[in-house]
């Protein structure tokens, strides 16, 4: 169970051994002090810079790097050239329906799926369910299962995708709808997808133990799946689930909390299961292991970059346009990209976030400064950044409509802040 409302929990500073990360197979884990190592990198100057960099000597922080809190930093305030004008290649709005149009029966066959997996065993949890299943979601996951597995399977003469690669889109999709509806519950969040939460509609013991059962039947979908590789990937994503709730849980309206903390938070939260989803694909096809390694990087990358803009509508958006309440994250205490930013320019902020709200007004004062020093405007920058670097790990595959699906999903996440 993960419901919890701790403030300052210490939990230690794990972090990840990207060997672990990247083939997630033995998940060593290596502690060092992740506060230290961050030092330096929140002050440097994103501003004036061009709208997108990455490095160009990435060797060091690939899949072999040990050193994860330093390859989520990966590319974040430096100037070399980026693998693609990110603003150039922008054409017209990309939309999710075109995007997905080369796995659309893909995704209709998923949809259909879904629904008779959760299984029938108990009606309240299948209402539960159904709640969160039918109120939508974008699919992103899955559809970047199906991508790949695509991308991947022309690589490996495959003809058609297996009836794995299936498996693993639904298991996925599973697994993040169970963060969701416990993520609902420790963000006391009362809205989701536009609609009610499972826990506002049945109660906390309802959604979390609605939640444990998607993630134990995602759980035993994955065992059938009888393939050892995917089987330590994927459950490695659930406990990284947990620790990053535990982190976010345990930094709640903690002004000191670092850039490179904040990355590796999110790394667990969301990107960990988006690089098992890109990476669990590639393995299915049969593809190389160099290819399912950049896979990992490129899903890596894509999750980071997905958060940040998360954490970024959630300042600018409406709470029609988002489906839940605007603001929340701050009004929780959950400082994300843009507070880390604002912070380094606005000690005002640091006062009235310490405050916990307590003030009339003091939350819209917060957000308005939190826009007024550029906090936003470097987030962007972040986000880019990560999705320049998820772009290059593309350029491992072979030239294809599924290829550039890929890479519009890139770009589909920057335009949502544009
Ligand atoms: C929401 O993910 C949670 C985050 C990782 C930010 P999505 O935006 O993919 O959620 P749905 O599935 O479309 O509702
Ligand atoms: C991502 O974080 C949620 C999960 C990975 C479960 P958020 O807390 O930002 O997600 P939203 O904003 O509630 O969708
Ligand atoms: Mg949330
Ligand atoms: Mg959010």
């Amino acid at each position: 169970m993960m419901s919890m409302t701790c403030h300052n929990l210490d939990f230690g500073t794990r972090v990840l051994d990207l060997v672990a990360v990247g083939s997630s197979s033995n998940a060593s884990i290596e502690r060092h002090s992740v506060k230290n190592h961050g030092k330096g990198f929140t002050s440097k100057v994103y501003g004036a810079r061009r709208m997108a960099c990455c490095r160009q000597n990435i060797s060091r922080t690939r899949a072999f790097s040990t050193n994860t809190s330093e390859a989520l930093l990966d590319g974040v305030g430096e100037r070399t050239e980026p693998v693609l004008d990110l603003k150039k290649e922008v054409k017209s709005p990309i939309s999710l329906a075109n995007l997905f149009e080369v796995v659309a029966d893909d995704l209709q066959t998923l949809n259909q799926n879904l629904r008779s997996i959760v299984g029938a065993e108990n009606p309240v949890l299948m209402s539960a369910a159904e709640q969160i299943f039918g109120a939508g979601g974008k699919r992103i996951r899955p559809a970047l299962v199906f991508l790949v597995s695509r991308a991947t399977a022309e690589l490996a003469g495959l003809k058609d995708l297996t009836t794995k690669h299936r498996r693993l889109a639904e298991i996925i999709e599973m697994i993040h709808t169970a963060s969701l509806i416990h993520d609902d519950v420790l963000d006391e969040s009362d809205m989701r997808r536009g609609k009610e939460t499972v826990h506002q509609l049945y109660g906390t013991r309802v959604a979390v133990l609605a939640g444990d059962f998607m993630f134990a039947q995602s759980s035993w979908y994955l065992a059938n799946l009888e393939n050892i590789e995917v089987i330590k990937l994927i459950s490695q994503v659930i406990k990284d689930f947990a620790s990053g709730e535990i982190k976010q849980a345990s930094s709640l309206f903690d002004c000191d909390v670092e850039l490179e903390e904040y990355l590796l938070k999110s790394f667990y939260k969301t990107a960990s299961l988006i690089a098992a989803s890109t990476k669990g694909a590639a393995i299915f096809s049969g593809a190389d292991r160099s290819i399912t390694e950049q896979m990992y990087e490129f899903g890596k990358n894509l999750g980071l970059a997905f958060q940040v803009v998360d954490d970024i509508l959630d300042f600018t958006q409406s709470a029609e346009q988002l489906g839940k309440p605007a603001g929340s994250d701050l009004a929780k205490g959950n400082l994300t990209a843009p507070v880390i930013f604002a912070l380094e320019k606005e000690p005002k902020l640091r006062e009235i976030i310490e405050s916990e709200f307590c003030d009339t007004g003091s939350l819209d004062e917060a957000i308005e400064l939190v826009k007024q020093c550029g906090g936003i405007e470097r987030a962007q920058e972040l986000a880019k950044e990560k999705a320049d670097l998820a772009i290059k790990s593309l350029q491992c595959l072979p030239p294809s409509n599924f290829r550039l699906a890929l890479q519009d999903m890139v770009m589909f996440n920057l335009e949502r802040i544009d």
